[in-house]
């Protein structure tokens, strides 16, 4: 497998940065993940317009104009194994010789991109749904930014799988924020509800193309905060995500949501996902 590291194209196994490194030492860096189907790239101005949020938020120089993430994404997806993939990249602070919380200074970026076949959940699981789980969101205040410092959300997550659910469904002060690792939304009496992009959750690529479908198709929907009990008292819930797509949740805490099945604006909101996503690459040329 290629992959691309600090300027060279070389196989994984050859790909090596040092023990010093930011991005190891202190979690210091910004990464996106990008879904490619039939080799193109799915919304790839956005995720790259997101990840140079995320670099200035965090002081780091974007290390690559967008025409260079543009080539180097391509050779990686032309290199990967899989028509449909998941793109990971990465950029950290590089790595100094001295372990300082401080910017070091003149030391370059450590930059990353790799790639893995896109796996999406099949039909079957789309059919049952997923179990979730409500945690409370132990995150910093700056949940917006795609930082690779997970280990809240790796915590969060590993707390569904240890009861055998898919997600972790954060709370904060009574608010619902997001998932783990996606976005979560409400229907309740024929109404779609999202959390505001604010500070308390990253703003989903998935989430946009959501609620781009639910105006273009007459979905009603209301961006606003939900509180716990508004969850709890769902018809459905869905989870969005670049590698989840959008995918009902069944169950909340044991409980069954709605009727416990996936619900009927969840199937016509991964059916108009699927044909919008499918239109997309037709009559992309990336
Ligand atoms: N996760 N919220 C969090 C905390 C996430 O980590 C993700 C994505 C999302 C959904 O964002 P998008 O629709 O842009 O994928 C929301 C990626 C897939 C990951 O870390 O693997």
């Amino acid at each position: 497998m290629t992959v691309y590291l600090n300027g060279q194209y070389l196989p994984l196994a050859e790909a090596k940065i040092s023990p010093l490194d930011r991005g190891f030492l202190f979690g210091d860096g910004a990464y996106e993940v990008i879904p490619v189907y039939s080799r193109r790239p799915f919304r790839l101005d956005e995720h790259l317009a997101r990840l140079q949020k995320t670099l200035d938020a965090i002081r780091l120089p974007n290390p690559l104009a967008d025409a260079e993430w543009r080539e180097v994404i391509a050779r990686i997806v032309a290199a990967g194994e899989s028509e449909d993939q998941s793109v990971l990249l990465q950029v950290t602070r590089g790595a100094d010789v001295m372990r300082d919380h401080a910017f070091p200074v003149g030391v370059p970026p450590t930059v990353f991109v790799f790639t893995a076949p896109l796996v999406t959940p099949g039909p079957v699981q789309r059919a049952a749904g997923a179990a979730a789980i409500t945690v409370a969101d132990a995150r910093w205040a700056r949940c917006d930014l795609k930082v690779i410092s997970l280990v809240a959300n790796v915590l969060a997550r590993q707390q569904a799988v240890d009861v055998g659910s898919v997600e972790a469904i954060m709370l904060r002060d009574g608010l619902l924020s997001e998932g783990a690792a996606s976005n979560i939304f409400v229907v309740k009496d024929g109404v779609l509800l999202a959390p505001p992009k604010d500070w308390r959750m990253l703003p989903g690529i998935t989430y946009d193309v959501v609620l781009e479908l639910a105006a273009r198709h007459g979905m009603k929907f209301e961006v606003r905060d939900i509180a716990e009990a508004e969850l709890r008292a769902a018809d459905e819930l869905w989870m969005t995500s670049s590698t989840k797509e959008v995918l009902a949740i069944v169950t909340l805490d044991g409980q069954p949501v709605g009727d416990g099945r996936p619900g009927p604006a969840a199937q016509q909101m991964y059916a108009w996902y699927s044909a919008f996503r499918d239109q997309v690459m037709r009559n992309s040329d990336a």
